[in-house]
């Protein structure tokens, strides 16, 4: 089975991404034949900015490898380097009806979320570029966040379409979900770069225990030893995804209140600490591999074409579009 993912180059990576997307894409690296795109051109959907585009792309392959990820055990590639994505996006775009766009709930959020700045023509296109991606290398398994569920679905119905109208070219991908909820920003919002909310994976002790510090937990719990509500408790919501085996001990001593906020966060900024302590040290040692990362994405351009344009090939001739 193929197993196609992306991510945007949009800066620093934070924990966000590993508990959403990254932890799953790891635990899958032994299985399947792998693609992991960044997805620059996706990226400029929201920002025409181009001038920290090459910066990006390079933090991100190296926090990629740091966490992991085994760049001659998969493919690892730049969008923009495989012409074919936009081809196909092309040829989508005249598959897929606008109703089917407007009511995807994470474009939507999106279109809103660029209320002020104005939204683009090229937003509108974001999960049929998404599609394109996934079909360019026939993938069936998909791993992402929650809130990517939509686009998975929305390439579906633009695969069975392609199927249905002219020859049965591409499998039907499965979004695999990540089992751990989204995780709140520090302030209780989405984490985002761009809030000033977030915790990244290279983020130092001392700033670990600040932020947790500031994580909002339930608020009619004042003193420690009241009563808490471990349900509307982000420190709760971290420790569950950075160390399920005694978060049902915490949740029920927050409720007896024999557990304080301070107490708790102090906890967590420990097991934060020490559960991103191995990345930092091998994102440290990634320094000054930036030319070796870079040819590794070249390296794996040129694998990507290969299967692209196999695929590209097979969706003109379905498509009549090859002249003469
Ligand atoms: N939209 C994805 C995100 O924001 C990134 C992405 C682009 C992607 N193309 C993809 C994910 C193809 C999975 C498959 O996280």
């Amino acid at each position: 089975m193929r197993l196609l993912s992306g991510m945007r180059p949009t800066g620093r990576l934070h924990i966000g991404h590993l508990v959403g997307a990254l932890s799953a894409w790891l635990s899958l690296q032994d299985e399947h034949e792998r693609f992991f795109m960044i997805a620059d051109w996706h990226a400029l959907t929201t920002s025409s900015d181009t001038s920290k585009l090459p910066e990006n792309i390079i933090e991100m392959a190296l926090d990629w490898r740091a966490l992991g990820i085994d760049f001659t055990r998969s493919t690892v590639f730049v969008q923009s380097d495989v012409k074919e994505h936009a081809e196909l996006y092309l040829l989508f775009g005249m598959l897929t009806p606008m109703p089917w766009l407007e009511r995807d709930p994470t474009l939507k959020n999106m279109i809103e979320d660029m209320h002020l700045r104005g939204a683009n023509y090229g937003l509108m296109g974001y999960p049929v570029l998404q599609a394109a991606d996934i079909a360019l290398y026939k993938a069936e398994a998909v791993p992402v966040g929650v809130d990517q569920a939509p686009h998975i679905e929305l390439a579906r119905e633009i695969l069975r379409a392609f199927n249905h109208r002219f020859s049965l070219v591409f499998p039907e991908p499965q979004a695999i979900l990540s089992h751990t909820p989204r995780l709140p920003g520090t302030d209780g919002r989405k984490m985002s770069k761009s809030l000033d909310n977030a915790v990244f994976l290279d983020e130092t002790p001392e700033n670990i225990g600040r932020k947790i510090m500031q994580l909002v937990t339930d608020p009619k719990k004042i003193h420690a030893t009241d009563p808490g509500d471990p349900d509307i408790c982000s420190a709760q919501d971290y420790h569950k995804a950075f160390r399920p085996s005694d978060a049902p001990s915490a949740d029920s001593d927050c409720r007896a209140g024999r557990l304080g906020c301070v107490r708790h966060k102090q906890y967590l900024s420990e097991i934060l600490i020490s559960y991103l302590a191995p990345f930092r040290e091998k994102r440290a040692a990634l320094k000054g591999l930036e030319a070796q990362t870079r040819e590794l994405l070249v390296a794996g351009g040129e694998r990507a074409r290969k299967a692209a344009a196999q695929t590209m090939a097979e969706a003109r001739k379905a498509m009549n579009l090859q002249f003469p």
